[in-house]
């Protein structure tokens, strides 16, 4: 049994063929071709993006589709994520989608289901589509030449399951990867750093910028937002009329991680970013179901 609990489960060809029939979705509508499948969507953590892009794209392809209210589920009650997981397995879906705050979480349930589990993001490890979805907007703007080109991750790094599936995937497709952020959210890497955005503006033709994930912050490691926002933010005055696009896994804090005018600039992809995210787990559902 296949799992997507990372970029890595996924060979290059495999992507290539998921990116192109993604691509295919964006420019017509789908058939059901998997009509008769059922998945279960579990969340534990937030989210406005993951969770309704997969159930649409689900619904799109004409699968049927179980929410678990995880706040109404057995596990508020005590019971455990991997029983909660082999007993959901018991009523035989197709798929499990599930999002934790627990790196590892896929993994460990893949251990008592008999069917796919996607990750739909856990802790600080991995979120594969969100990297598969970003990839697409990526290849689609630079006309499937992602090789040389240069990108900026700015941010929460050492904190992202979204940097992290990212560096794997797009160091695959021969970008130059630049992690740019204050000294405690890089992570050991071998990759360039800087903490001096204005620095490497120039020379990069991509800005992936991430949100600060107070959340997973044991203590507040930055004065202020507004301090963080005066070095990291994604401003006019920061990138002028550079030929360069800019992209974010959403939720944005609005003028902390990229300001009100550069949103509504035609260089910002972020909602593009999302309506690639459903044709792209369209084409991972069906890679996994079909
Ligand atoms: N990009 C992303 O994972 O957003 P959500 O948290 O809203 O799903």
């Amino acid at each position: 049994m296949r799992h997507l609990i990372q970029t890595t489960d996924l060979d290059t060809d495999e992507i290539n063929e998921i990116l192109k029939k993604a691509n295919a979705y964006l420019k017509e509508e789908a058939t059901h071709t998997l009509k008769g499948k059922m998945a279960v969507t579990i969340f534990f953590e937030n989210s406005t993006r993951t969770l309704s892009s997969f159930e649409i794209a689900l619904k799109k392809l004409g699968a049927s589709v179980v929410r678990l209210d995880v706040s109404k589920s057995s596990t508020a009650k005590g019971e455990s994520i991997s029983d909660t997981a082999a007993n959901l397995n018991a009523m035989k879906p197709n798929a499990i989608i599930i999002r934790h705050k627990n790196a590892g979480a896929g993994e460990h349930l893949a251990k008592y289901v008999s069917c796919p589990i996607i990750n739909g993001g856990d802790g600080a490890h991995a979120h594969p589509t969100q990297a598969l979805l970003d990839l697409l907007t990526l290849k689609n703007h630079f006309k499937n030449n992602l090789k040389g080109k240069k990108i900026a991750i700015i941010g929460d790094i050492k904190n992202s399951r979204v940097a992290n599936s990212n560096i794997e995937l797009l160091k695959r497709y021969g970008m130059e990867i630049i992690l740019v952020a204050p000294p405690h959210f890089l992570p050991q890497t071998r990759l360039k750093t800087t903490s001096n955005l204005r620095s490497i503006i120039n020379e990069v033709n991509a800005i992936m910028s991430l949100r600060t994930q107070t959340e997973r912050h044991d203590t507040q490691t930055y004065g202020s937002l507004k301090d963080y926002a005066y070095d990291f933010c994604i401003t006019k005055e920061l990138i002028k009329d550079k030929d360069i696009i800019i992209l974010h896994p959403g939720p944005v804090h609005r003028n902390v991680d990229i300001e009100d005018e550069i949103l509504k600039d035609p260089r910002c992809k972020v909602l593009e970013q999302v309506t690639n995210g459903v044709a792209v787990r369209m084409a991972v559902m069906e890679h996994f179901l079909l």
